[in-house]
């Protein structure tokens, strides 16, 4: 902000400079989630502003009566735009339930909705910002394009929480938000360059017809990018510091990509060690009915975002028990309405959600439990 405060594409120092940054944030990006091309990652406001955007730029490939998939589990944010969508094209919607029993998705009922070809594109999710539950989108991926489906990612949950590799996932579309891995309020979407290519943009004339400057639109938020690659370098540092026994991992990757996907095993493996704690404790206090998947065999499908119920306790007032105690945690839908809904949730003011990243403690997880005793 202090030395190349500038707008793109100018031929002096300052803004040189400035792109030269902006360039390196989609590079850095394009490592984070292992996509072959720093062209095919697009910045924007948020996940839910990108998502609109390209629901309009994809919805010019279907015509009235084309059907989409969108599953019970997804944020709204992956739900809403189709919805919209299918208002304004008069598009059939198929939905996706989850099991109530096992919280994961049926791969036969997937599999059922997508067989008979008629699915234009779904939208599904990584992993559930209100179950944890990490979902099995490469096997999702595959089933769709057996048909031609395309198919759209919401990663927001899951990217800090574990490696994404959009190469190996298959998808055509997947999307993430840099607050969420401890950057700053952007949002990153990576789609296929042809795909990218091909797609018609919601831009003015004299913008760049290509990728990503196309989907970019207006003058963007250079600090926000700055800020992103300022927090990748975090996560680099993460792997080459304290990550080196998973680098092994990784044989394909070099340099940067290496130390970011080594990272996110490490934290993904540090995680589930507070997620043991977090659950084991929380299954020992009375009335808690966890919302997600509690065995400890499991937790590979789980992130340790942890949603709960207690009989006849109000989570709101959980939350601001806990937050007295400087414990911050969220309650309600938290925008998965959905899934509230699908658990019948909705009246009772949802569920008390704990969210621990890689900078918690155990000593947290405990404290947390020690005050939570005290709540009911
Ligand atoms: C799973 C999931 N998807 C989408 C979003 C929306 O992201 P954004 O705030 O970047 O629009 C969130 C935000 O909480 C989320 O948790």
């Amino acid at each position: 902000m202090i030395h190349t405060n500038a707008n793109c594409g100018g031929p002096f120092r300052t803004s040189i400079e400035s792109d030269l940054v902006l360039e390196e944030a989609h590079q850095a990006m394009a490592d984070l989630l292992n996509a072959k091309f720093a062209d095919e990652i697009v910045f924007g406001a948020n996940m839910t502003s990108l998502t609109f955007a390209f629901s309009r730029s994809i919805g010019r490939l279907f015509k009235r009566g084309d059907t989409i998939l969108l599953t019970r589990m997804d944020h709204d944010g992956n739900v809403g735009p189709w919805l919209h969508l299918a208002e304004d094209l008069g598009l059939k919607v198929r939905w996706l339930n989850f099991d109530l029993k096992t919280y994961e998705y049926d791969l036969d009922e997937a599999a059922a909705l997508l067989k008979d070809g008629a699915v234009k594109l779904a939208a599904i999710n990584y992993a559930s910002n209100c179950l944890g539950t990490i979902n099995d989108v490469k096997t999702i991926t595959k089933l769709a394009h057996q048909s031609d489906t395309l198919v759209f990612v919401d990663a927001v949950q899951y990217v800090p929480h574990g490696p994404t590799d959009v190469q190996n996932i298959g998808c055509d579309f997947l999307v993430c938000s840099p607050y969420k891995f401890f950057g700053p309020h952007q949002g990153v979407l990576w789609g296929k360059a042809e795909l990218l290519s091909s797609l018609e943009a919601y831009k003015v004339r004299p913008a760049d017809n290509n990728a990503p400057g196309k989907f970019e639109t207006g003058t963007q938020l250079h600090e926000g990018q700055a800020g992103t690659l300022g927090v990748l370098e975090y996560l680099e540092w993460i792997g080459k510091t304290m990550a080196t026994e998973f680098q092994a991992n990784f044989p394909d990757f070099s340099g940067r990509r290496k130390y970011l996907h080594a990272a996110m095993l490490a934290i993904q493996d540090y995680e589930e060690t507070l997620s043991k704690r977090l659950i084991s404790g929380l299954q020992n206090l009375s009335g808690v009915d966890l919302k997600g998947i509690s065995n400890q065999n499991a937790f590979s499908r789980r992130v340790p975002t942890v949603s709960f119920t207690v009989k006849n306790q109000n989570p709101q007032e959980i939350a601001q028990k806990l937050s007295a105690e400087n414990i911050f945690v969220w309650h309600g839908h938290n925008y998965a309405l959905e899934a509230i809904r699908q658990m019948d949730l909705e009246k009772s003011g949802g569920v008390v959600r704990i969210g621990p990243v890689h900078y918690n403690t155990i000593a947290e997880i405990d404290h947390t439990l020690e005050v939570l005793k005290t709540c009911w």
